[in-house]
C-alpha cells in the first residue's frame, strides 16, 4: 500500500463538477446565462436549490481553503446583505418562473454563515424564503455553522426560518492541533451546540473533520474520530486536507516536521474510517459517512445520491442557483460563477447586473463525461456506453486494475474496497479535458 501512496499520490480535481473549474471555456455572457436559467424553469417540473455564500470569518483557520474574507468589525455585513437581496431581485424579473418552481434545498455556506448577527440573517432569507415555493416532502434548509460564532439565539433564528439542518465546522477536538490552525474550539462548546441543535427540533446534524492536519497522530485522531461517534451526529465529513500553499498564504505557515506523512495520512483515515463503520455509519460516496436513517444513506440505498458544488447531496436538481460572492450555479447545460473579489462584485450589482465572473456551455461529450464521473464518484460503479470506451478504459486503467484497485468486465468497472479512496484517480479516465491538457501551474491537491 505505501508504493501506492507513491504511485497514486498525484494532484487531481475534487470533481463536483465536470469539466472542473479550470477547464471552463470562460467566456458566458449574462445573458446566455439568464437565457439557460429561463429555459430550464419554463418545464414546470423542475425543482431548484439555491446556495448563499456568506463570505465573513471573524478569524483565520490557517489550514482553510474557502473562499473568504476576515473581518472582525463587521463593517461590511450590512452591505453584504443588500448587495445579495439587490442580486435576487436581478434574477427574479429576469426569471420570474424562478416563484412557481419547487424549491428542494437552501444551503447557505462560506465562510462563515454564523457571522451575520440574527438581524441581518432574517433580512437576508425572509424576503426570499416568504416568496418561494418550498417542496412539501422533502425541502431540506441547510447552514454551515461555526460554534465559535453560534449562540442559542442565531440558532433559534435558523430554526424559526424553516432550517433543519446544521453543519458543524470541528476539524479536530485535540488543542494542540486546534492551536497550530488558530481554531480553539473546546469539545465543550461543540457538544453544547450540538444539544441546543437537537433542543430546537434540527432533524439533521453534520459533523465536518480533516484528516492531514498538522501534528495529529493514529492515537489523538482516534480520540477524535470517538468524541465524534459519542455526539451521534447524522452525518460525518471526513475531509483529506487539501495543501495548497501556492493559492493560499496561510497554508505557508505549517512546518513540514509537523504534517503527517502520507502513510500516517492514510492511517488517520482508516482509523476513523473503522471507527465510523463500526458505529453503525454507512459509508457514502468518497469522504463522507452517514447513519442509515440519514436521507444521504437513503439517497445511497434508492440509487439517487447526487454530487454538485456543496458535496453530496440526497437529491439532484435541474437548477442550482448561487448568490453572493463567488458562488456557482448550474442548468443541464451550463455552469456560472460569480465575481470572487467583494468589491467588483458589490460594484456589478450596484450597476443592476447580474454579477457574471465567468461561465462554460457544457458540449454533448461534457455531458456524458460529466455523468460518467457522477456514476463513479456516487456508486463507485458505472456502465460503459460502448465496447471502445471498455477498451479504452482498461488500456487507461491497466496499473489500477493490476493493483486491484479497480474491477472490469466488458460492461462496467467499479472500484473495489482497497481501491476507494483512490477514486478521484479512477475518475481521470473520464476526464478527457485535464487529459487533453494539463493545467498551466499547480491547480489541485494531491489525491492522497
Ligand atoms: C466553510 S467551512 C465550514 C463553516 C464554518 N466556516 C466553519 O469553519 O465552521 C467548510 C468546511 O470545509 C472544510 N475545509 C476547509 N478548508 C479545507 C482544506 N484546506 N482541506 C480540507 N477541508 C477543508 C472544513 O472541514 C470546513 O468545516
Ligand atoms: S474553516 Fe470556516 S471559520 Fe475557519 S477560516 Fe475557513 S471558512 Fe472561516
Amino acid at each position: 500500500m505505501t508504493d501506492s501512496f507513491e504511485k497514486y499520490d498525484l494532484p487531481v480535481p475534487r470533481y463536483t463538477s465536470y469539466p472542473t473549474v479550470p477547464y471552463w471555456s470562460g467566456a458566458l455572457p449574462t445573458d446566455v446565462w439568464l437565457e439557460n436559467v429561463r429555459r430550464v424553469l419554463a418545464e414546470p417540473a423542475t425543482a431548484w436549490s439555491l446556495y448563499i455564500h456568506v463570505p465573513f470569518c471573524e478569524s483565520q483557520c490557517t489550514f482553510c481553503g474557502c473562499n473568504n474574507i476576515i473581518s472582525r468589525s463587521h463593517d461590511r455585513e450590512s452591505p453584504y446583505v443588500e448587495h445579495v437581496l439587490k442580486e435576487w431581485a436581478l434574477y427574479r424579473a429576469a426569471a420570474p418562473q424562478l416563484i412557481g418552481r419547487t424549491l428542494r434545498h437552501v444551503h447557505v455556506g462560506g465562510g462563515s454563515p454564523t457571522y451575520l448577527t440574527p438581524e441581518n440573517f432574517r433580512r437576508l432569507l425572509t424576503p426570499i424564503l416568504q416568496v418561494v415555493q418550498k417542496d412539501q416532502r422533502e425541502f431540506e434548509g441547510a447552514i454551515e455553522v461555526d460554534p465559535r460564532t453560534t449562540s442559542l439565539e442565531k440558532l433559534t433564528t435558523y430554526r424559526a426560518l424553516g432550517f433543519n439542518r446544521v453543519s458543524i465546522g470541528i476539524q479536530d477536538f485535540e488543542p494542540e492541533v486546534q492551536r497550530l490552525v488558530n481554531r480553539m474550539q473546546p469539545y465543550e462548546m461543540t457538544a453544547d451546540i450540538n444539544r441546543l441543535a437537537r433542543e430546537l427540533g434540527f432533524t439533521g446534524v453534520n459533523f465536518d473533520l480533516i484528516y492531514g492536519l498538522p501534528k495529529q497522530s493514529a492515537e489523538s485522531f482516534r480520540r477524535t474520530a470517538e468524541q465524534t461517534v459519542a455526539m451521534r451526529p447524522d452525518r460525518i465529513a471526513l475531509y483529506s486536507f487539501a495543501l495548497v500553499p501556492w493559492i493560499k498564504r496561510q497554508h505557508r505557515i505549517f512546518k513540514d516536521e509537523d504534517l503527517p506523512r502520507k502513510a500516517v495520512k492514510w492511517e488517520l483515515y482508516r482509523i476513523a474510517r473503522s471507527i465510523f463503520l463500526s458505529a453503525g455509519y454507512v459509508e457514502v460516496g468518497m469522504d463522507h459517512f452517514a447513519l442509515p436513517t440519514d436521507s444521504l444513506a437513503e439517497a445511497l440505498r434508492q440509487g439517487r445520491l447526487h454530487r454538485n458544488f456543496m458535496g453530496y447531496t440526497n437529491q439532484r436538481t435541474d437548477l442550482v442557483l448561487g448568490l453572493g460572492m463567488s458562488s456557482i450555479s448550474e442548468t443541464p447545460w451550463s455552469f456560472h460563477q460569480n465575481e470572487k473579489d467583494l468589491i467588483k462584485y458589490s460594484v456589478e450589482i450596484d450597476a443592476g447586473k447580474i454579477p457574471t465572473l465567468r461561465g462554460h456551455m457544457l458540449t454533448e461529450d461534457d455531458r456524458h463525461r460529466r455523468e460518467q464521473i457522477l456514476k463513479l464518484m456516487t456508486t463507485f460503479r458505472v456502465s460503459f456506453v460502448s465496447p471502445e470506451e471498455a477498451a479504452a478504459a482498461r488500456e487507461f486503467l491497466t496499473e489500477m486494475i493490476q493493483d486491484g484497485f479497480v474491477g472490469m468486465n466488458e460492461q462496467e468497472m467499479w472500484l473495489t474496497a482497497t481501491g476507494r479512496p483512490f477514486l478521484r484517480i479512477a475518475c481521470l479516465f473520464f476526464d478527457q479535458r485535464l487529459r487533453d491538457k494539463q493545467p498551466e501551474g499547480r491547480l489541485f491537491s494531491q489525491a492522497v
